[in-house]
Protein backbone atom coordinates (compact mmCIF):
# COMPACT_ATOMS: atom_id res chain seq x y z
CA UNK A 1 0.00 0.00 0.00
CA UNK A 2 2.62 2.45 1.07
CA UNK A 3 4.95 1.52 -2.22
CA UNK A 4 2.61 1.99 -4.97
CA UNK A 5 5.83 4.13 -6.64
CA UNK A 6 7.35 1.11 -7.50
CA UNK A 7 4.53 0.34 -10.15
CA UNK A 8 4.56 4.00 -11.57
CA UNK A 9 7.09 3.80 -14.65
CA UNK A 10 6.44 8.11 -14.98
CA UNK A 11 7.61 8.76 -11.54
CA UNK A 12 10.15 6.50 -11.44
CA UNK A 13 11.27 8.26 -15.14
CA UNK A 14 11.47 11.58 -13.60
CA UNK A 15 13.11 11.07 -10.32
CA UNK A 16 15.81 8.53 -11.25
CA UNK A 17 18.79 10.51 -11.74
CA UNK A 18 18.46 11.81 -8.27
CA UNK A 19 17.36 8.31 -6.58
CA UNK A 20 20.99 7.02 -8.28
CA UNK A 21 22.80 9.35 -6.64
CA UNK A 22 25.31 9.02 -4.29
CA UNK A 23 23.79 11.24 -1.37
CA UNK A 24 20.19 10.07 -1.94
CA UNK A 25 21.11 6.77 -2.01
CA UNK A 26 23.32 7.00 1.62
CA UNK A 27 19.38 7.90 3.03
CA UNK A 28 19.42 3.90 3.02
CA UNK A 29 21.41 4.40 6.09
CA UNK A 30 19.02 7.11 8.21
CA UNK A 31 16.94 6.45 10.65
CA UNK A 32 12.67 7.24 9.85
CA UNK A 33 10.57 6.10 12.16
CA UNK A 34 10.99 2.04 11.89
CA UNK A 35 12.08 2.30 8.64
CA UNK A 36 14.53 4.59 5.99
CA UNK A 37 14.71 7.70 5.31
CA UNK A 38 14.98 6.82 1.86
CA UNK A 39 11.94 4.59 1.70
CA UNK A 40 10.22 7.53 3.55
CA UNK A 41 11.18 10.61 1.40
CA UNK A 42 9.90 8.13 -2.08
CA UNK A 43 6.39 7.62 -0.70
CA UNK A 44 6.46 11.63 0.09
CA UNK A 45 7.56 12.15 -3.49
CA UNK A 46 5.24 10.01 -5.04
CA UNK A 47 2.27 11.29 -2.63
CA UNK A 48 3.20 14.68 -3.52
CA UNK A 49 3.70 13.82 -7.38
CA UNK A 50 0.01 12.81 -7.36
CA UNK A 51 -1.54 15.62 -6.19
CA UNK A 52 0.53 17.79 -7.80
CA UNK A 53 -0.98 16.61 -11.54
CA UNK A 54 -3.93 17.41 -10.21
CA UNK A 55 -2.80 20.91 -10.02
CA UNK A 56 -0.61 23.10 -12.50
CA UNK A 57 2.18 23.12 -10.40
CA UNK A 58 6.15 23.24 -11.11
CA UNK A 59 6.28 19.61 -10.82
CA UNK A 60 10.38 19.54 -11.15
CA UNK A 61 10.43 21.99 -8.21
CA UNK A 62 7.72 20.31 -6.24
CA UNK A 63 9.81 16.73 -6.56
CA UNK A 64 13.24 18.23 -6.55
CA UNK A 65 11.77 19.81 -2.99
CA UNK A 66 10.11 16.42 -2.11
CA UNK A 67 13.24 14.40 -2.93
CA UNK A 68 15.68 16.44 -0.56
CA UNK A 69 13.13 17.54 2.41
CA UNK A 70 14.61 15.29 4.79
CA UNK A 71 18.15 15.38 3.43
CA UNK A 72 19.71 14.38 6.49
CA UNK A 73 22.24 11.67 7.38
CA UNK A 74 22.16 11.94 11.12
CA UNK A 75 20.38 9.56 13.58
CA UNK A 76 17.59 11.42 15.19
CA UNK A 77 17.54 9.61 18.07
CA UNK A 78 21.20 10.82 19.00
CA UNK A 79 21.47 12.79 21.74
CA UNK A 80 22.81 15.95 20.01
CA UNK A 81 19.89 15.80 17.85
CA UNK A 82 16.88 13.82 19.95
CA UNK A 83 14.99 17.61 21.38
CA UNK A 84 15.45 19.63 18.31
CA UNK A 85 15.30 17.38 15.25
CA UNK A 86 12.38 18.35 14.41
CA UNK A 87 12.57 21.98 13.96
CA UNK A 88 16.42 21.55 12.90
CA UNK A 89 16.11 18.71 10.26
CA UNK A 90 14.46 20.95 7.76
CA UNK A 91 17.33 23.40 7.51
CA UNK A 92 19.89 20.33 7.35
CA UNK A 93 18.30 18.90 4.43
CA UNK A 94 18.73 22.49 3.16
CA UNK A 95 22.25 22.81 3.43
CA UNK A 96 22.51 19.62 2.39
CA UNK A 97 20.68 19.93 -1.08
CA UNK A 98 22.75 22.90 -1.88
CA UNK A 99 26.03 21.34 -0.95
CA UNK A 100 25.19 18.02 -3.05
CA UNK A 101 22.00 19.23 -5.68
CA UNK A 102 22.73 22.92 -6.45
CA UNK A 103 21.65 24.68 -7.76
CA UNK A 104 18.95 25.25 -5.29
CA UNK A 105 16.15 27.68 -6.58
CA UNK A 106 14.41 29.96 -3.93
CA UNK A 107 11.14 27.60 -4.82
CA UNK A 108 12.61 24.23 -3.51
CA UNK A 109 14.13 25.80 -0.68
CA UNK A 110 11.03 26.81 1.08
CA UNK A 111 9.43 23.54 0.29
CA UNK A 112 12.47 21.88 2.11
CA UNK A 113 12.89 24.41 5.08
CA UNK A 114 8.86 24.78 5.67
CA UNK A 115 7.81 21.07 5.38
CA UNK A 116 7.62 20.91 8.99
CA UNK A 117 5.00 23.76 9.24
CA UNK A 118 3.01 24.68 11.22
CA UNK A 119 5.05 22.78 13.67
CA UNK A 120 8.14 25.56 12.88
CA UNK A 121 5.37 28.27 11.90
CA UNK A 122 7.52 31.25 11.11
CA UNK A 123 8.80 29.25 8.47
CA UNK A 124 5.23 28.67 6.29
CA UNK A 125 4.82 26.92 2.56
CA UNK A 126 5.27 29.97 0.56
CA UNK A 127 3.55 27.99 -2.65
CA UNK A 128 1.10 25.48 -3.52
CA UNK A 129 4.26 23.05 -4.65
CA UNK A 130 5.20 23.68 -0.80
CA UNK A 131 1.77 23.15 0.47
CA UNK A 132 1.32 19.60 -1.05
CA UNK A 133 4.82 18.25 0.13
CA UNK A 134 4.06 19.52 3.65
CA UNK A 135 0.73 18.05 3.78
CA UNK A 136 2.22 14.82 1.98
CA UNK A 137 5.24 14.73 4.17
CA UNK A 138 2.01 14.73 7.35
CA UNK A 139 0.12 12.16 5.02
CA UNK A 140 2.83 9.73 4.75
CA UNK A 141 4.22 9.97 8.34
CA UNK A 142 0.97 9.61 9.65
CA UNK A 143 -0.22 6.68 7.51
CA UNK A 144 3.99 5.12 8.67
CA UNK A 145 3.06 5.66 12.79
CA UNK A 146 -0.23 3.62 12.35
CA UNK A 147 1.10 0.63 10.75
CA UNK A 148 4.74 0.88 12.50
CA UNK A 149 1.50 0.76 15.97
CA UNK A 150 -0.34 -1.87 14.36
CA UNK A 151 2.73 -4.06 13.59
CA UNK A 152 3.91 -3.48 17.58
CA UNK A 153 0.25 -3.99 19.08
CA UNK A 154 -0.24 -7.13 16.45
CA UNK A 155 3.04 -9.14 16.99
CA UNK A 156 2.57 -11.38 19.38
CA UNK A 157 -0.94 -12.88 17.59
CA UNK A 158 1.26 -12.97 14.02
CA UNK A 159 3.88 -14.83 15.70
CA UNK A 160 1.54 -17.28 17.17
CA UNK A 161 -0.50 -17.74 14.15
CA UNK A 162 2.44 -17.97 11.83
CA UNK A 163 3.42 -20.96 14.32
CA UNK A 164 4.32 -24.00 12.22
CA UNK A 165 2.60 -27.26 14.04
CA UNK A 166 4.89 -29.74 15.59
CA UNK A 167 5.80 -32.56 13.47
FE1 LIG B 1 10.96 15.95 7.87
FE1 LIG C 1 9.49 13.65 5.93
Amino acid sequence: MLDQYLKDPDFLDKTRDIRRSTYFLKLKEAQHHNDSVYNHTLRVAYTAFKLGRRYRVNMEALLRGALFHDLYFHDWRDKNHLFNHGWTHPYIALENAKKYFSPITELEANIISSHMWPFNFKNPPRSKEALIVALSDKMVATTEIVIMFYNFVTRPLRTYKNQKPDI
